[in-house]
This record gives structure tokens, sequence and C-alpha cells, in this order.
């Protein structure tokens, strides 16, 4: 026999050897959740392991990512229900918990990089993205709010701004925002192929932000569709976008090998909430053991993604699995 493949699988020295790709600690971006109070850590109930921080705690927990060399952080917030109205207006309160805790992130930990959600459900009455209005969620009267929702952000000290809402227009919208303010140097990271998906169902425990009425559907994409994602992706290419975003990404590696194929901005995928949630729960159960999430990571890399937003980013570190 000529050609055995299994030489080059003999020894865990050249196994490491040909190993293709690498899961580094740089790959990764750590979506945080907060709360307000003091010295509050709430877990979530459908993502073991994953809790609501309080901004002191909030500190601790960045502090102790910072030191397994995990730098990069995506925030949310948990709004009580009375801080919530049509407009969103809690999301431009300098003294809000959200602004505020982006400030102290930067203020204690400056060379970490603080990436900030634009999207109107974490503080929207309606638990939409977007305004409503007759019970449609109306686009262009949505973007004047993720502009300055964006421009808060940004003045609160955000490297990257991560608008996840899928309005029409809004990436160009909120880039002449940023620019006419004289924040030319922060980035939007841009959840281009962004799906109506299942699989955010414990974000929306962990932010209590599930819609008040209907779904998503006319603003997410029908995860029935392809082609659609490079539409989504050539708009944010044109309007200015510093990465893209394909949201899932288990259910999703092909979309997230068509963007890396076509187009050449860094791509990032996000391994959503349900997806945390799914493989934690099996593992619990010890219907499958903690290779799985490794092995998961590695696929969502295969397929072409260059930044991964994982709830699993810290534990992968902690354990020295990666
Ligand atoms: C909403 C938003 C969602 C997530 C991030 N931003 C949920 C949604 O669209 O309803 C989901 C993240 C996750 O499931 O981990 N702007």
């Amino acid at each position: 026999m000529l050609n055995r493949p299994r030489r080059n699988r003999k020894s865990q020295v050249i196994r490491d050897m040909v190993q293709e790709h690498h899961l580094n600690a740089a790959d990764f971006i750590f979506p945080l959740f907060i709360i307000n109070g003091e010295n509050r850590k709430t877990e979530v109930s459908s993502m073991p392991g994953i809790f609501r921080y309080s901004i002191d705690n909030l500190l601790r927990e960045v502090e102790s990512c910072m030191k397994l060399g995990l730098k990069s952080f995506d925030l949310f917030p948990n709004l009580e229900e009375s801080l919530k109205d049509k407009t969103a207006s809690e999301s431009t309160n300098e003294k809000g918990l959200y602004l505020r805790a982006i400030k102290e992130v930067k203020a204690h930990f400056p060379e970490a990089c603080v990436v900030t959600d634009v999207a109107m459900d974490p503080y929207s009455s309606d638990g939409h993205d977007g305004l409503v209005e007759n019970g449609e969620i109306v686009n262009d009267k949505t973007l004047e709010i993720l502009a300055k929702m964006a421009v808060a952000q940004a003045r609160a000290g955000a490297d990257i701004i991560a608008p996840s809402d899928m309005m029409d227009g809004r990436v160009q919208y909120i880039r002449e925002a940023l620019d006419a303010e004289g924040f030319t140097n922060v980035s939007i990271m841009s959840y281009t192929a962004k799906y109506a998906s299942a699989f955010y169902g414990p974000f929306r425990d962990a932010l209590e932000s599930a819609p008040k009425f209907g779904d998503k559907k006319t603003y997410q994409m029908n995860p029935a569709n392809q082609r659609e994602a490079l539409i989504e992706g050539a708009l944010d290419m044109q309007e200015g976008a510093d990465f893209l975003m394909v949201k899932p990404a288990l259910a999703y590696l092909d979309i997230i090998k068509l963007m890396k194929d076509n187009f050449d901005l860094p791509l990032a995928a996000y391994n959503v909430s349900g997806e945390y949630a799914m493989v934690k729960a099996a593992i619990q159960n010890k219907w499958l053991d903690e290779r799985a999430i490794t092995e998961t990571l590695m696929g969502i890399k295969r397929a072409g993604a260059d930044v991964i937003l994982s709830y699993h980013a810290k534990e992968v570190l902690e354990n020295k699995w990666i």
C-alpha cells in the first residue's frame, strides 16, 4: 500500500505536528450578562455555569478572564421591566446599568476589548429589536434610535459596536453617526447573517427580553436560506462593517464557510445560548463528556470563523482544554 494516512496519526507528536486548526484564547469573545445591584451573581437556569453579574462582580469576572488570556467581552444588560419603554430610552441613560458597566470595565481594564450590543430588545417594552408601530417593527425610525445607542456606547468606551438588530441600512447609519461624533476608530461588528432561530431561548431568559408578541421573522433571516446571506454580506461590506458575523453557529456551519469564501473581512460566529445549553445539558446528564465542547468549537473554527463568541470561552481556558 503506497498511501497509509494512518502513518500521520501514529503518535501524539505527529498528530500535533499535522494538526490543521487550533483554538486560541485570542479567538474568543466572552458574552457577559449584567444585572443591577451590588454583589449579585444570579445563575441563568437554562445556562448552567453562566451568571448575571452586578457591576462589582462583573469586574471580578473580567479580571479572572483576563488572567486566563481571555480579553474580549460582549456585554448584555438585564433590565427591570419598569425601565423598559417603546423607544428604548434607557439605552442612552449615562447613569444606567449598561453604560456604567462599559465605563467601569474600560476604566479598570483599559487593555480589554469591550464589544457592545446595539438593538432595542433589552430596553424595549415590546421585547423587539426595533421600534413597534401598529404591531409592525418599523425599520427607518429604528435606525435613529440604534445610532444614538451606538454613540452613547462609544462615548462610554466601547471598542467594537455590534448591531444585533437586523434592520436594513443600520451599519452605514451607525458608521456615519459614530464618525460625526469623532468615533472614527470605534469598530462595527455586524450581525450579518442572523437567523430567526429557536436557539436564542436561554439568552432571552438571561435578559428577560423575549418578544411580548409575535416573533422576529420580519427582520431575522429564514433558516432555510443560504444565498440571502450573501446579499446581507455584500451590504455590510458596502456599509462599512469591520467584521461580519454568522449567528447561530452550529446549525449554520455552511453559512460560515460560504461567508468566509466570499468576503475578506474577519468573520465572527456566535455559538449561541441554546447551543451552549444543549451541550451542557448532555454533559450534566453524562450523555456526552466534556470533549464535546472543544469539538464543537473546533467545528466552528474549521468552518471558517476567525472569531468565536461563546459562553464556553472561559471554561475551555480554565480547564486547559485548548
Ligand atoms: C437580540 C439578541 C439575541 C441574541 C443576541 N442579541 C436574541 C434575539 O435575537 O432574540 C442571542 C444570543 C444568544 O442566544 O446567545 N438583539
